[in-house]
């Protein structure tokens, strides 16, 4: 069977363990054709944010798949400038008015403050109210290191169902894994098949350009991309690869019917380069990446 199987989050409520992501605000016009069509093709889980300035064009596309609100699973994240009691609240309010939903599956933090940790602590704070409405189904972060997690789980009352970081067979972030295995928290990997390298200068990192990964390819007759989407599942972490085109949004669903044996996961295992090719979250702030959010 080629169906997209489910994660269990630690409050007990199921996730599709590979979504599509739609971070693409150069062509947010693309945004509600691309959901409409992967949700044909049966993805569930579809991963947005405020910051993507297109909560309405995914609410457009949820509303054109005609697939029940219950059969769906909706992640968007509340963006940096928004942390604060009554700002977070009214971030909520305004993703579920843009997404035309009612409750929102998944409420991640974007990202970490640490130099004003506080503001982080009280919007999760606002999480945790919103989950014990039962306005969200589930909470996380993301972008944490292993000390912010504890940091901010020192603070406060529910541990994340899930930390969504940047992860890729260049970028593997092992240590962080393992912490979140000790403390139940799903891994969930963000620019999965190294769309962060096709967006800065060091091509040669690229993952999907990786001789490795095209040996296995080749071996297994499938695309690169799907050999590290298979990677990534068969590692238990949840992905939300991007794509904009038909045919790539099929081609990456289509990783459930085969299955990478030991030796080819070490050596996929074996290309960390340890290399981020996102901003650093120990230094992240709302005004290092302008954007304007919408309301
Ligand atoms: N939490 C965070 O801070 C954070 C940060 C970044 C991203 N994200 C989330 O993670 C999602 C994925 O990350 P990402 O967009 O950075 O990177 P990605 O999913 O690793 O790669 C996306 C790029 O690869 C192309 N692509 C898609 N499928 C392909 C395939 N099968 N073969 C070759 N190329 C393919 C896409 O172009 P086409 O559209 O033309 O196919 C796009 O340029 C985002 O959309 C967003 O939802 C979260």
């Amino acid at each position: 069977m080629n169906r997209i199987s489910n994660l269990t989050l630690n409050n007990g409520i199921t996730m599709p363990c590979l979504g599509l992501g739609v971070l693409d605000r150069a062509n947010r016009a693309s945004t509600a054709a691309a959901v409409e069509a992967a949700i044909a093709d049966g993805y569930r889980l579809i991963d947005t944010a405020a910051s993507y300035l297109n909560e309405r064009e995914v609410g457009e596309g949820l509303a054109r798949s005609g697939v029940a609100r219950a059969d769906l699973f909706v992640t968007t994240k509340v963006w940096m400038s928004d942390y604060g009691e009554e700002k977070t609240l009214h971030a909520y309010e305004a993703s579920l008015g843009r997404l035309g939903l009612d409750y929102i599956d998944l409420y991640l933090l974007h990202w970490p403050v640490p130099l004003d940790f506080e503001a982080t602590i009280a919007a999760y704070k606002v999480l945790e109210k919103l989950l014990a409405e039962g306005r969200v189904r589930a909470i996380g972060v993301s972008n944490f290191s292993a000390a912010h997690l504890e940091n901010l789980m020192a603070q406060t009352e529910i541990v994340p169902a899930v930390n969504q970081v940047e992860l890729n067979p260049s970028f593997q972030q092992k240590d962080l894994r393992a912490a979140h295995r000790q403390l139940g928290i799903v891994t969930q990997a963000w620019s999965p098949i190294g769309g962060g390298f096709r967006r800065s200068a060091d091509q040669g990192s690229d993952p999907i350009a990786d001789p490795v990964i095209a040996g296995l390819a080749q071996k297994h007759g499938r695309t690169a991309a799907q050999i590290i989407l298979r990677w990534h599942i068969q590692n238990g972490v949840s992905v939300v690869p991007k794509s904009f085109n038909p045919k790539r949004i099929v081609e990456n669903r289509n990783v459930f019917d085969f299955e990478l044996p030991a030796d080819d996961m070490a050596a996929i295992n074996a290309l960390d380069k340890g290399l981020r090719t996102g901003p650093d979250p120990e230094t992240t702030t709302a005004a290092a990446f302008d954007i304007a959010i919408e309301d």
